[in-house]
């Protein structure tokens, strides 16, 4: 059977995951999904989710092509992630394309799969964000043109 395994935050689930989690599958029998805890996306990445990690969990473990899921804690645990699970491939999206071929040396296949386009989970926040602005000042203007 062969293993592979992923890494992210997932936050905010869209289709540029679920591609990237369909393509990972189809390189072998048995997907790992390893993701970022609310704590290591804090400290690590001054990143915070819009759900937390019981959440995304609850999601991706929900995705027909996912077998596992377990916790990212530290940069450190991939080493030994390879050798605790029997990974064989480790699969990530190339926006992250050179930054894990030191996993070689564990004796791992290392593959960067094409992104998707045009979508992410900071794009979905940051155009729901501006969307909210636009609302809220129509909202506004609204109100003090039914006040006058
Ligand atoms: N991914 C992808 N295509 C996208 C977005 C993400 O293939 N359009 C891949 C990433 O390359 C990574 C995995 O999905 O392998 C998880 O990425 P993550 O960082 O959680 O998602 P993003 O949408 O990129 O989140 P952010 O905008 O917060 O960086």
């Amino acid at each position: 059977m062969k293993r592979v395994i992923t890494y992210g935050t997932f936050d905010l689930l869209h289709y540029g995951h679920i591609n990237l989690l369909k393509r990972a599958k189809a390189l072998g029998d048995y997907l790992i999904v390893v993701i970022s805890t609310d704590e290591f996306n804090w400290r690590e990445k001054q990143k915070k989710c819009y759900f937390t990690y019981e959440q995304r969990k609850a999601l991706v473990e929900a995705i027909r092509y996912v077998d596992l899921v377990i916790p990212e804690e530290s940069w450190a645990q991939k080493r030994t992630d390879m050798h605790e699970y029997h990974v064989d491939t480790f699969v990530i999206g190339d926006d992250w394309e050179g930054k894990f071929d030191f996993l070689k040396e564990e004796g791992v296949e290392v593959v960067y799969l094409p992104r998707t386009p045009e979508i992410s989970s900071s794009q979905i926040k940051k155009e729901l964000y501006n969307a909210a602005d636009v609302e809220d000042s129509k909202l506004n203007h609204d109100s003090i043109n039914t006040n006058a």
